[in-house]
C-alpha cells in the first residue's frame, strides 16, 4: 500500500497515557489534518511519526514496508519530514545559506558552491511553485516567508511525507492563503501532507481526510468533504460551542489608560508609532485590529516602557508613566498576555508552578517576610492552575512538558488569576487554542471587564476582536486610521482600513 500507517500508537510520559491505542492511515497524495483539544496528543503522535519520540507501542509502516524512526535521519530515509512551528533559522544568514546548512554543497571539495545551492533552491521553488528569493536575509523576512524556507529545506530532502505542526497559528489571512495554495500544489505533484490546526474552516477546505483525537485516544476519521464544524467540535469536546457573539454591556469607569499623541522612531524594520492616541476606560475593551507588524507590538512596547516613546505621553490612572521603567509599570498593576509564550511568558525549564507565579512572587497569599512559602503556593496554586483548566502530568513538571495551549493557560492563570492589576494588555490571547479553550478564554476577559479592569486587546483574529470588543481601533502601518465603537463597526469596513483604505476608497 502506498501511504503510511501508525497502528496501535502508545506514549506514555512517565505512567501518564499520551496516546493510547490509536491507528491512523495517511494515504499518498493527499491532505490529512488531526484536530484535537489542547493537550489531545496530536504534536505527540506527529513527533513520534517525524523520529523525535520513540512510540511506548506501536507499528508504522511507510509504502508497505516496516519503518523503525530512530532520529529525524531515520524518518527522512523514509521520506519523512515536518515542519516545526519554532523555526531553526539563523537570522544573520541568506535563505540560501539556511538552506544548505549541514550539507553544504562544496566546489573543487572545500569551498563551497554559491551557484550550485542557488540552482537547486531555485529549481525547488519553480516545482513546487514557492514564492522566495534564496539571496534575502532571513532577519528581515515575515513568518511567512521564513515558513516557506521551513518547507523547502523538508522538499530539498525529497521528502514525500510533509508534516507541519499548527503551520497557521502563527500566519497573517494573507500569509495563511498563501500557505494553503502552496499545500495545493505540493498535494498536484503528489506529496502528502498532515496538518494539524485548530482553525476548522481552514481544515475543511483544505484537508481531504480529518483525523479527530481526544484525551490521547483515537475518535475517528471522517472526510472533509462530509463534515461539518460543529461534527468536529462534538466529536473533539463532546458538546456544542458558540463563538460569536456581542461584547458584554456593562457601565464603564474612569479612564484608565490614557494615550495622547504617542510617536516612537521609525527603524528599518518598522514604521514606528505615528501620533497614537485614544482613552480606555474601566470596564471596556478597546480592540486593536491589524494585519501583524503593523505597529501593534510597537504600541504594547511603548505602553510597557520597552520602548523609547519619541513625543507624546501615556498616563495610566492619571499618573504620568512616560519614561518609567517596564518593571516599575508592570508592577503598577499590569497584566500581560505576551505575544510570543516562548520568549517572553514562560521560562520552558522552570515548573508549571514556578512559571505560574512569576513576577508575582510578593503576593501575600504565598510570600512571607519576603520569603516564598512553599505551603502558601500549595495552598493556593493548584486550585488556580485547576481554574483555568490546565491539563498537567503534575504540578512540578516542566512547564516544556505541556502541551502548546496548556502552556498559554499558564500564562492565562497567573495573568488573570494571580497578579493584582487595573490593565490587562492580551496580545493574541487565543493562539494556538481549541474552540472549547478559546470559549473560556472570552469567559475568563469578560470576567476581567466586570470586575472593573481596562482590557487592551490586541488580535489578528478579527472574528475576536468583534466578539470582544467595545470599541475597535484599527492600525496601519504605524497609525490610528479610525476608531469604531463595536455597534456601528462591520468587518467590510474594518478590512478595508487594515489594508490603509479611507472611506471614499483612498489608499494611503
Ligand atoms: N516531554 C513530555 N513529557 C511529559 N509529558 C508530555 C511531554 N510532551 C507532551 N506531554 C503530554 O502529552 C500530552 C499530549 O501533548 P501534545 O503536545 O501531543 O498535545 P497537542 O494535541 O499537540 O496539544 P496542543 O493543541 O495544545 O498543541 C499532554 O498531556 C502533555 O502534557
Ligand atoms: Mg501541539
Amino acid at each position: 500500500m502506498q501511504g503510511i500507517t501508525m497502528t496501535g500508537i502508545t506514549k506514555d510520559f512517565f505512567g501518564k497515557l499520551a496516546l493510547q491505542d490509536v491507528d491512523i492511515t495517511l494515504k499518498k497524495g493527499t491532505v490529512h489534518a488531526i484536530v484535537g483539544e489542547n493537550g489531545a496528543g496530536k504534536s505527540t503522535l506527529m513527533n513520534i511519526l517525524s523520529g523525535t519520540l520513540p512510540p511506548t507501542t506501536g507499528e508504522i509502516t511507510v509504502d508497505g514496508e516496516k519503518a523503525v524512526l530512530r532520529g529525524p535521519q531515520d524518518a527522512a530515509k523514509y521520506s519523512i519530514g515536518m515542519v516545526y512551528q519554532h523555526f531553526m533559522l539563523v537570522p544573520t544568514l541568506t535563505v540560501w545559506q539556511n538552506v544548505i546548512l549541514g550539507s553544504e554543497p562544496l566546489k573543487h571539495g572545500y569551498t563551497i558552491d554559491k551557484s550550485t545551492a542557488i540552482d537547486r533552491i531555485t529549481k525547488t521553488c519553480e516545482t513546487y511553485g514557492i514564492d522566495l528569493n534564496p539571496e534575502r536575509l532571513v532577519g528581515d523576512m515575515t513568518v511567512g516567508e521564513q515558513q516557506r524556507i521551513e518547507i523547502l529545506k523538508v522538499l530539498m530532502r525529497d521528502a514525500e511525507y510533509l508534516i507541519l505542526d499548527e503551520p497557521t497559528a502563527v500566519l497573517t489571512p494573507q500569509e495563511t492563503e498563501q500557505l494553503c495554495d502552496n499545500i495545493r500544489a505540493l498535494k498536484k505533484m503528489g506529496k502528502t501532507i498532515i496538518f494539524i490546526s485548530h482553525k476548522l474552516e481552514e481544515v475543511m477546505d483544505i484537508a481531504d481526510e480529518i483525523t479527530v483525537l481526544r484525551l490521547g485516544r483515537m475518535i475517528g476519521t471522517v472526510p472533509a468533504k462530509e463534515s461539518t464544524s460543529e461534527r468536529l467540535v462534538q466529536m473533539m469536546v463532546g458538546r456544542d460551542v458558540q463563538l460569536d457573539g456581542y461584547p458584554m454591556a456593562i457601565e464603564k469607569g474612569d479612564v484608565i489608560l490614557h494615550v495622547e499623541n504617542v510617536c516612537t522612531e521609525r527603524t528599518q524594520f518598522s514604521s514606528g508609532l505615528q501620533n497614537i492616541s485614544f482613552d480606555l476606560q474601566a470596564g471596556e475593551v478597546l480592540g486593536i485590529a491589524g494585519v501583524d507588524g503593523n505597529g501593534q507590538t510597537e504600541l504594547v512596547d511603548a505602553i510597557l516602557g520597552m520602548t523609547r516613546i519619541s513625543s507624546g505621553k501615556v498616563e495610566k490612572s492619571g499618573v504620568n508613566i512616560t519614561g518609567k521603567s517596564s518593571s516599575q509599570i508592570r508592577n503598577s498593576g499590569v497584566a500581560l498576555i505576551p505575544p510570543d509564550r516562548h520568549s517572553q511568558g514562560l521560562v520552558l525549564k522552570n515548573s508549571i508552578l514556578m512559571n505560574s507565579v512569576m513576577g508575582c512572587e510578593a503576593d501575600k497569599r504565598f510570600c512571607q517576610g519576603g520569603l516564598l512559602r512553599r505551603r502558601g503556593l500549595m495552598d493556593t496554586m493548584p486550585t488556580v492552575l485547576q481554574e483555568y483548566d490546565v491539563r498537567m502530568p503534575s504540578i512540578e513538571a516542566k512547564v516544556s512538558e505541556l502541551s502548546g495551549g496548556n502552556q498559554q493557560k499558564v500564562i492565562l492563570a497567573r495573568e488573570f488569576g494571580v497578579r493584582d492589576s487595573d490593565l490587562v494588555i492580551a496580545v493574541n490571547p487565543t493562539r494556538g487554542l481549541d474552540i472549547g479553550a478559546i470559549e473560556f478564554v472570552y469567559k475568563r476577559l469578560e470576567e476581567q471587564k466586570a470586575a472593573g479592569k481596562a482590557v487592551l486587546l490586541i488580535s489578528t483574529e478579527l472574528t475576536e476582536i468583534m466578539r470582544m470588543s467595545d470599541r475597535i481601533a484599527v492600525f496601519f502601518k504605524g497609525r490610528c486610521m479610525d476608531i469604531i465603537p463595536r455597534d456601528q463597526a462591520d468587518i467590510t469596513r474594518i478590512g478595508s482600513l487594515m489594508m490603509g483604505i479611507q472611506e471614499g476608497g483612498d489608499r494611503e
